[in-house]
């Protein structure tokens, strides 16, 4: 009889994969907590949240009793001209702890989807107030996903580069990554500025809206930035009269050491995207939420000023019920004094490989701890990431390294000796790989 993997390499196609080189698939059959129970007894603790979506852990029984609790009841219902509990319970919630001011939220399924709401919703806000703004800002690097207009904003990172025809042209101006002992921070803090002051100067007229990721650009390469300059550049969009959108599909839900990182940067967005732990990496499910001088620019009389997006999951109650469970647990579980723990235990497991001349950029921020690696190759497709992956899987530890930079970002479930197991083997991997 064929097996699971002899199928699945006949029908499957894995997404960001080489099939043709990749090594085969390894088949789950089960999670719990930080770890994934592989069909053939072998355990994996996820250090990657499984592309950073789990939050409390694994088929946590809150969550998972939500969703079957709600799929008894109603599983989905058409949200065009109908509403439920789940989503508007939701909706409020939210509210209550998003940067004030975010009061309209609209339910889409996956984080890019979230990305091409602002992003319309950014377009149509001013041409509904007679102003036609065609252009948009991003940052150098910045990664919003992998539909079209997130692809354009996201087209700095060179992972679309077949599809360049497609997209439309996108301004972006130098992130200031930063990291510990960083000398040169200021200067490369003073120099973004200065870009976005000359690109407010020419095209404030023209621009609808300056999409970042707050505080961390997750996927290229976990580069963070600081809370200070996050300030200084929100000020300067918002007095310039651009809309600030943060796409928090990544950072959202405590990953910075605060639920949000635009809370911990206290910056106050006018769009904020969220997905991934909405739902504590259960359910797809996705959140464009805005202010309510947005959501007033689309009424009137006519349907032409409506917005006229939707996708049939919308507001899914399974994925609401999810989202809700989720909430619930951050207070009940005490979630930020795990994640305050996870975040020393990475200051404290950085510290002294800031000496190794095989690293470079040592970096933490809430549960991220990143390093690059040094190497002749650096970047996404460098040699050394298949030879980490590789070494990391024989350990029992799912870490997926993005090219050359190693980085950890756990379920907030995880034990200090778990996290400190996954620390070891990256001290191994230091002695033992040869670069
Ligand atoms: C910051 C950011 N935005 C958007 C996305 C796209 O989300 P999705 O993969 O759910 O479409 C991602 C995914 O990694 C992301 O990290």
């Amino acid at each position: 009889m064929d097996s699971l993997i002899d199928i699945d390499r006949r029908h499957v196609w894995h997404p960001f994969t080489q099939e043709a080189t990749a090594p085969e698939p390894i088949p789950i059959l089960s999670a719990s907590g930080a770890v994934l129970h592989g069909v053939d007894g072998k355990e994996y603790l996820d250090l990657i949240s499984s592309w950073w979506l789990t939050t409390h852990g694994h088929a946590h029984p809150v969550i998972a009793e939500a969703i079957a609790r709600q799929a008894k009841k109603l599983e989905q219902v058409i949200f065009a001209g109908f509403t439920h509990e789940p989503a508007v319970n939701l909706a409020s919630q939210l509210v209550a702890i998003l940067p004030r001011e975010l009061t309209r939220v609209f339910f889409s399924d996956n984080g890019s989807t979230a990305v091409e709401v602002a992003l319309k919703m950014a377009r149509q806000f001013y041409l509904n107030k007679g102003e036609s703004r065609e252009k948009f800002l991003a940052f150098d690097g910045g990664y919003h996903g992998d539909t079209v207009g997130a692809m354009s904003m996201g087209a700095t990172t060179g992972f679309f580069e077949p599809f360049r025809p497609m997209l439309f042209s996108v301004d972006t101006i130098p992130f200031p990554e930063t990291w510990q002992d960083d000398q040169e921070v200021e200067k490369k803090e003073r120099e973004s500025l200065e870009a976005l002051d000359r690109y407010l100067d020419e095209n404030r007229k023209d621009c609808a809206g300056v999409l970042i990721e707050p505080l961390v650009q997750g996927a290229s390469g976990m580069r963070i930035c600081r809370d200070g300059f996050l300030q200084k550049f929100a000020e300067r969009v918002q007095r310039a009269g651009v809309l600030l959108i943060c796409d928090e599909v990544m950072t959202g839900f405590g990953r910075t050491g605060a639920m949000f990182a635009s809370e911990k940067a206290k910056i106050n967005p006018d769009i904020i995207c969220l997905s991934k732990g909405l739902t504590g990496g259960f359910m797809p499910l996705s959140v464009t939420v805005c202010t309510n001088t947005i959501y007033e620019g689309f009424l009137g009389a006519s349907f032409d000023r409506a917005f006229a997006h939707g996708h049939s999951f919308t507001a899914n109650s399974l994925s609401c019920a999810a989202a809700l469970a989720s909430l619930s647990l951050f207070k009940t579980e005490n979630t930020f004094t795990k994640i305050s723990k996870i975040e020393k235990i990475h200051q404290e497991r950085i510290a002294p490989l800031s000496d190794s001349k095989k690293i470079t950029k040592p970096r933490v921020k809430g549960v991220i701890a990143a390093l690059d690696f040094v190497t002749n190759d650096p970047g996404y497709s460098s040699k050394l990431a298949p030879l980490l992956k590789e070494f990391f899987i024989k350990r029992g530890l799912l870490i997926r390294p993005l090219g050359n930079v190693l980085y950890l970002l756990p379920p907030y479930c995880i034990s200090d000796s778990d996290l400190n197991r996954a620390w070891d083997g990256i001290d191994a991997a230091l002695q033992e790989i040869d670069f």
